[in-house]
């Protein structure tokens, strides 16, 4: 029987209910739960450029989502497409494993001539989270396996694989998976407790049994952050006991923070390895790195015998590595850090009045660059009406403001075409994280939307948000 395959030209013509079916069959039915109930799943998108997502209906939608960290450069920058062309246009090779590559070549020159000090050696795998499991198996590699604990933080996001997952705090990651062994764990920010996991793992000889120490120095997850002197406490310990210090900057690199990475705040700061992706691609490559000192890495891997140790299939792939070429150098030549600076410098104070505006709804807001989270709060009345229009979830203590955090997403959504999301993480702010080619029009068109949305009582979203949910046909 010959397979009824869908082509291209007919995939891109399926109507959403189609898609949803397709999902649903061969992808997952939960995730079309899931994406429905912000409202956003409902539609599908024709097209996005910049700050804007075009949808099939007609609509156009502000993405103050930033793709998740993935969208500095907005959607389909034009820099960043053309660069991606003139690949195909020139029918350049995509697996250079016999062959070396120049754009390899000049990504990880460019890397190391931005990052500081001796941060110059770069490998580049597609997600994070095997950037970070790339880091720590160098880690563990210097050490020539002598020594056996990794330090992680309570609050943290490192990725979802096996090895990144059993580092990862954070409540979306609730099933115990087997994982890293002698992950020991710290509360986020508390150099203290860092010390005394130290002193804790130390062997009957007085050695040093860690050979890595994870570290966001701003959580996009909790929007947390370390603070200098405890970032420069943990260099100075690291550097006393000889333990690779790995900043996983992810989420906050490539400017969205107002510097290039965070950590590049701190003059002289200097982590033995970091991590970075999503913005690294440009918006369109599936490319991540992470980036170690000079001598770290001669003595974990450059030797003859070493060389094959670490490697992916898809390591230094030929267009995602040259889409990063491309990516790094509009971040540099369009200055992504004053970039997020200035919409920083409208959404702090932006976000600090609607907080005013509305005590009984916004505990706090907390940020920097283009990166920002709304506490909502309702109250105890509020979470307790949470729990009984939507009963059956006691077991999870965050169920109310998560539901009331979705309400006003899913509000804004509906009524002022503006898609944001929640953090999964403990206090679940509303993330306001644009892309950096938003505009000051658009962002103060978000914060009167944000306003408005507010205005109406979380009580009213809340109540709205659920009966709607019950009554769609979704
Ligand atoms: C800080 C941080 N580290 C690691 C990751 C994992 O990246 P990936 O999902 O590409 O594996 C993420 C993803 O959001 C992240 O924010």
């Amino acid at each position: 029987m010959v397979p009824r395959l869908i082509g291209l030209e007919e995939c891109e013509a399926l109507t959403a209910r189609e898609v949803h079916d397709l999902y649903r069959r061969y992808v997952s039915r939960s995730q079309v739960s899931l994406m429905t109930t912000f409202g956003f799943g409902r539609e599908l998108v024709d097209r996005a450029e910049g700050a804007w997502v075009h949808m099939r209906d007609g609509n156009r939608v502000l993405d103050m989502s930033g793709g998740v960290g993935v969208l500095n450069h907005g959607h389909n920058h034009p820099r960043v497409l053309a660069a991606r062309a003139r690949f195909a246009e020139q029918r350049r090779m995509e697996v250079h494993k016999a062959f070396f590559s120049p754009y390899l070549a000049a990504l990880s020159h460019n890397v190391a001539e931005l990052l500081p000090g001796d941060l110059n050696i770069s490998y580049f795998p597609n997600s994070g989270a095997e950037a970070n499991e790339g880091a720590i198996k160098l880690a563990y590699k210097y050490h020539e396996g002598r020594r056996q604990t990794i330090l992680r933080a309570d609050i943290s996001f490192h990725g979802k694989t096996l090895g990144a997952g059993s580092l990862t705090g954070s409540a979306e990651n609730h099933f115990r998976f087997p994982g890293l062994p002698n992950a020991v764990v710290y509360p986020y920010g508390d150099v203290a407790a860092v010390r005394a996991a130290v002193e804790a793992t130390r062997r009957p000889d007085g050695s040093c049994d860690v050979y890595a120490l994870m570290v966001e120095p701003f959580s996009a997850s909790s929007m947390r952050c370390w603070s200098e002197s405890a970032l420069r406490e943990l260099r100075q310990l690291c550097t006393d006991e000889e333990i690779v210090l790995i900043f996983d900057e992810v989420y906050t690199g490539w400017g969205k923070t107002g510097e290039l990475f965070y950590f590049m705040r701190h003059e002289g700061l200097l982590p033995d390895v970091l991590v970075y992706s999503k913005s690294l691609g440009g918006g369109k490559a599936s490319i991540s790195g992470y980036t170690v000192r000079e001598k770290l890495f001669r003595k974990a891997y450059d030797r003859l015998s070493d060389v094959i140790l670490h490697s992916t299939t898809y390591y230094g792939f030929g267009e995602e590595t040259a889409t990063a070429v491309e990516a790094v150098n509009v971040v540099v030549e369009e200055d992504f850090p004053a970039r997020a600076r200035r919409v920083g410098a409208i959404l702090g104070p932006g976000l600090e009045r609607v907080r005013a505006a509305h005590p009984d709804a916004v505990d706090r807001v907390a940020g920097v660059g283009a990166l920002w989270g709304v506490f909502l709060n309702g109250g105890p009345k509020l979470l307790d009406l949470a729990g009984k229009l939507v009963p059956g979830f006691a077991h999870d203590p965050r169920f109310g403001t998560k539901l009331i955090t979705l309400s006003v997403i899913a509000h804004l959504y509906r009524e002022h075409k503006i898609m944001t999301y929640y953090s999964p993480n403990v206090e679940n702010p509303l993330m306001v994280a644009p892309t950096l080619m938003a505009e000051p029009a658009d962002l103060e068109h978000f914060l009167r939307a944000l306003d408005a949305t507010l205005a109406l009582g979380l009580r009213r979203l809340l109540t709205g948000f659920v009966r709607e949910k019950v009554s769609s046909a979704w």
